[in-house]
């Protein structure tokens, strides 16, 4: 198996005046392509401050990070920016989609920066929508969805570039538990498909999802285990398959 997110004592600190945050002291942690990991933690133990370094949208105060072979801790921001559009896909908690836009237009949009024609874009984005069960959507704007379908949106958008990286930072917040459920659905097809999957949840029941489980606790990892229900469940059918 090959590892594809190495990092080495990261840590992270911010300075506010005259106080200073230790957010992350040393994490080091590595996961092999193809994992799905779920981290956890009180909140302000460092989920989101790790997710960001790990995104390639902010870089550790110390420490090293590998991602897919290549050493990304002191690259400058468009570099940063580069290696994120390549490999890597967000689902945030608030969906980030533009108001204003149509689902098709959101879904587009990152590859406006991968320099597609129109046309080229609008195909993609049609496919990517009808991927998340939303091919009769494109036209509506945010408002005009319902939570479960705006975070399929924003799911889509980042499956655009074919990331091998999809990282989540509370994707399922602001869902009611049906819908919740139906975005951890599309979560395990995903992984199924070759995907690295690393989301960080609140809820033990989505946590559950995941096939290895990472608590966090004053920037430091508390405890890194294998979800037993998962590979009890992959084991029985890999071995129906013998
Ligand atoms: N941009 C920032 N500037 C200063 N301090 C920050 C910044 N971002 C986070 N922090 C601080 O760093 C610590 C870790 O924050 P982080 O957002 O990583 O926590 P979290 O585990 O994601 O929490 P939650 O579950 O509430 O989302 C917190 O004490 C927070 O106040
Ligand atoms: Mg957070």
């Amino acid at each position: 198996m090959s590892i594809i997110i190495e990092t080495h004592d990261i840590s992270k600190v911010y300075r506010m005046g005259a106080e200073t945050i230790n957010a992350l002291k040393s994490v080091s942690i590595s996961i092999n392509k193809g994992e799905y990991v779920a981290f956890m933690g009180p909140s302000g133990s460092g989920k989101s401050t790790f997710m960001n370094i790990i995104g390639c949208l902010d870089t550790p105060t110390g420490g090293t990070y590998i991602l897919n072979g290549q050493d990304v801790s002191n690259m400058t921001d468009n570099e940063l920016a580069e290696v994120r559009n390549k490999e890597i896909g967000f689902v945030f908690q608030t969906f980030n989609l533009l108001p204003r836009q149509s689902s098709l237009e959101n879904v587009a949009l990152p590859l406006i920066y991968a320099g597609y024609s129109k046309s080229e874009r609008e195909e993609r984005a049609q496919k990517a929508l009808e991927s998340v069960g939303l091919g009769t959507r494109g036209k509506h704007k945010p408002n005009e969805l319902s939570g479960g379908q705006r975070q399929r949106v924003a799911i889509a958008r980042a499956l655009i570039n074919d990331p091998s990286i999809i990282l989540a930072d509370e994707p399922t917040g602001n869902l009611d538990t049906k819908t919740s459920y139906e975005i951890m659905e599309l979560f395990e097809n995903l992984h199924a498909k070759g995907n690295t999957i690393i989301m960080v949840t609140h809820e033990e029941d989505i946590a559950r999802y995941a096939h290895r489980i990472v608590r966090l606790r004053d920037g430091l990892v508390e405890s890194d285990t294998l979800n037993p229900d998962v590979t009890t469940a992959a084991r029985m059918q890999a071995e129906q398959q013998h």
